[in-house]
């Protein structure tokens, strides 16, 4: 029987079950005992003018270049032995070609309220984003999880926009008109910058097969 919303691949119930703590009281709680808790939560997306990011479960374009730099975002850590949860919604995770996995220094996670076991591909399936969030705060896996990334669709974009540890989103934006059928969610730009010279992130306009698109990054002011 399903009785946990996370289910590892091969184990099921592998977490303590916590008695639904708000966020921060389980933050406190830990950090006076010494655990490294909050990680940060950032997402990851491209989009089109009318904040398209696909159609018909696919990407509506195809830009290796802006997909390279998505690749080298997710997978980047700090020190040898960290590694980022990759957060998918489960059409997300089964769109994306074979050919990606696996994703070095990645653990992925699916997001799924009917799925029972672990998909192909993915290492952890939670029911709801907050069973996500506890994953990746509390022993064991936060002793090895530097960032959670949200890769969308839009249901886990919400929501992790809407979560206090929310800090970045990177947000690409694809110069040029594209039918959509799902959208990136509207998002207050007075509380998410745009921030002029990220490291990491070229400034500069980019143009592949004829698309114009340009890195953005969104900083969430305090
Ligand atoms: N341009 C980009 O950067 C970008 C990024 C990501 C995706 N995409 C595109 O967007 C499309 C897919 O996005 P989508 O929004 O349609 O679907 P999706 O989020 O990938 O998948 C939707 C499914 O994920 C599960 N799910 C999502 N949020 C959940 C939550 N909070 N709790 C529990 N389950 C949750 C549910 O699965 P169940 O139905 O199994 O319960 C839901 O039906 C594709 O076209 C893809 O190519 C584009």
């Amino acid at each position: 029987m399903f009785k946990s919303s996370i289910i590892k691949l091969g184990l099921r119930t592998p977490l303590p079950n916590f008695q639904s703590p708000t966020d921060d009281k389980l933050v406190v709680k830990m950090n006076i005992e010494g655990e490294e808790m909050r990680k940060p939560i950032r997402l990851i997306a491209a989009a089109c003018r009318d904040m398209g990011i696909g159609k018909n479960g696919q990407l509506p374009w195809s830009l290796p270049k802006e997909f390279l730099f998505f690749m080298d975002t997710i997978t980047a850590v700090s020190a040898p032995g960290k590694k980022n949860l990759v957060v998918w919604g489960r059409i997300s995770l089964s769109s994306c070609p074979e050919t990606v996995f696996p994703l070095a220094n990645c653990i992925n996670l699916v997001l799924s309220r009917k799925l029972t076991a672990v998909p192909p591909r993915a290492h952890y399936l939670c029911k709801d984003f907050g069973s996500v969030i506890r994953l990746a705060s509390e022993p064991p896996l936060c002793h090895t999880v530097e960032t959670i990334w949200v890769l969308g669709g839009t249901e886990v974009y919400k929501e992790s926009l809407a979560h206090p540890w929310c800090d970045l989103i990177y947000l690409t934006d694809i110069m040029a008109e594209f039918d959509c059928d799902v959208f990136f969610p509207k998002f207050d730009r007075n509380v998410f910058r745009k921030q002029k010279g990220f490291p990491g992130v070229p400034d500069e306009i980019q143009e592949e097969n004829g698309i114009k698109f340009q890195f953005q990054v969104f900083k969430k002011e305090a």
